[in-house]
Formats: C-alpha cells, structure tokens, sequence
C-alpha cells in the first residue's frame, strides 16, 4: 500500500493503474475511520482491481464555529486498518495541494441541497461536491462508494455524477450501526459516555417512526410529533431538524406513499449526529 501525499505523485499512479486497465474502486473518506467506512473498503476490495481510499478533512464543507479544527484524525490508525483491509493507495493531500492560492471553482448541486442538512449548514454540500469532483478528477474511479448514514449527500451526489455526466457508478452501502443502534460515525468520539447514552434517542425515534408507519399510520405530522417527543424525554439532546421526504427529491410529504426518507439532525452536547431511515410504506 503507498500513502501520496501530493497531486503529481498520484497522478502518476494513476496513470500507472488505467495504463493496466485495472478498474479502480475509490472510498472518498475524511478519516478517523471506523467500521461503517471499513464495509465500503471491503465492498470496494471485493469488486475493484485497485482500491483507493482518500483521507482528507475538507475544509471548505465546514462552516464558520464547525468543528474543522477539532475534525479526529489519526492518519496512523487509518493507514493500519486500510492496509489490513488490502487497500492499494492512500491519497492524503493537505490543504494547499487542494486549494492552492487563487482558487475560485465550484460544483453546486441545486434544490436537493436546500432542506435538510442544507438548511442548517449552508454552503456544506457546495464544499462535498467540489471535493468530491476534485477527487473523482485525480483518482478517475470507476466505483465510488459512499454511505448510507449520509443519505441526503448520497442523493446529491448522484445527482451531480448524472447532471455532469461523470463516468462512474456510485455504490451506497448500508449504514452500520452500534449494537444498540447507535449508527457508527467519526464524530461519536465527541461523545462522553452519557451524551452517548442520550444519543441514542436518533435511532430510538427513528425506530418508533418505522414501527407507527408498518402499524398504518400515514399522517406525517403524527410520526415527527412522536420522534420529537423522544427526543424531548432526553435533557441533553437538542432538535434540529426531522424531515419526512421522499426517496428522490428529498419533498417533504404530509400523507405517506410509497417509500420514505425519515432524517434527523439532533446536538448531544455540543456534537452534532445525523442518521436516516428509509421505510417502505
Ligand atoms: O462523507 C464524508 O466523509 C465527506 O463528506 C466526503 C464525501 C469524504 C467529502 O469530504
């Protein structure tokens, strides 16, 4: 396995690895992996030739008071798990290699990147998408993998390799989650055991939501009413949004049909978690 540091020391690489015709699987990552991340590396393991992984906190898809600064990494630990799982290349670039002085472009994806996340976080999918499209420039995947748990970016991406016509095909794999339902995440490491405790009203409310759906009850306001009260029962956890959508163009719906999105967003303590579940209804 090779860890690059540096743009024209991958692109060479690169080169290398089409000149074969091996068919690269790429696992865009911020770092500070877990197992979530670990079942892309595994996915892309068993159908790629030649698997990449990019560990790179990128700046320009955190907000200003965000946790940029405080992001864990730990390029050590990654690199040991990456190499255990039979990755070939890790691209790790810093900052300038990415954003040099003077640079001015962007990929936005429109509408899918209002709600939601969107809304509380502006100008985050604009920092995923152009990251995203720098890295699929350089690494020239032909399967990208990305997960679950980020349901509305996986939406948006896809959206964006359609719209652009990247030549591509993207996998979104099933979040993993805990044991107690706890979805996994780098930012848990934020978690004091308590707050972790708590935390676990997002997958509680979702569950409850998908057992009120399979019981019938079509009414939107009704299942958000009773996540909201769950997450109202634990003290240290603070709403920020539940959207009940559909599966494609992430519209909220008041009367359900057909399959669902349920996303929330909640701070425990000063840590922000997501999670989502799609429910057939
Ligand atoms: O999902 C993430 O970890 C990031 O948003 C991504 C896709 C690696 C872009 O920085």
């Amino acid at each position: 396995m090779i860890i690059i540091r540096t743009i024209p020391e991958l692109k060479e690489a690169i080169g290398k690895v089409r000149s074969m015709g091996r068919t690269i699987g790429f696992v865009p990552t911020m770092g500070y992996l877990h197992q979530g991340h670990l079942s892309l590396v595994k996915a892309a393991v068993k159908e790629c030739d030649f698997v990449a992984v990019s560990i790179y906190v990128n700046p320009i898809q955190f907000g200003v008071g965000e946790d940029f600064e405080s992001y864990p990494r730990d390029l050590t630990a990654d690199a040991q798990m990456c190499q255990q799982e039979g990755v070939d290349l890790i691209f790790s670039p810093g900052d300038q290699d990415m954003y040099p002085g003077g640079y001015a472009s962007f990929v936005e994806v429109e509408q899918l990147t209002q709600g939601l996340c969107g809304r509380g976080r502006p100008g985050h999918f604009r920092g995923v998408t152009t990251v995203v499209t720098k890295l699929f420039n350089l690494l020239e995947p032909d399967i990208a993998y990305f997960g679950q748990k980020d349901a509305q970016q996986a939406l948006v991406l896809k959206k964006m390799v359609e719209d652009l016509n990247m030549n591509l095909t993207l996998k979104i794999m099933p979040t993993l989650r805990d044991e107690d339902g706890l979805a996994m995440s780098s930012r848990n490491v934020y978690l004091s055991l308590e707050e972790r405790e708590a935390a676990l009203v997002l997958f509680k409310s979702l569950t409850r939501a998908e057992e009120m759906i399979q019981g019938g009850v079509r009414k939107a306001s009704k299942i958000s009413g009773a996540m909201k009260e769950i997450i109202a029962g634990e003290p240290s956890a603070h709403l920020e949004y539940i959207e009940i959508v559909d599966t494609h163009k992430l519209d909220t719906m008041e009367e359900l049909e057909a399959e669902v999105l349920i996303a929330l967003a909640v701070r425990v303590g000063q840590t922000r978690l997501i999670d989502n579940m799609i429910v057939e209804v």
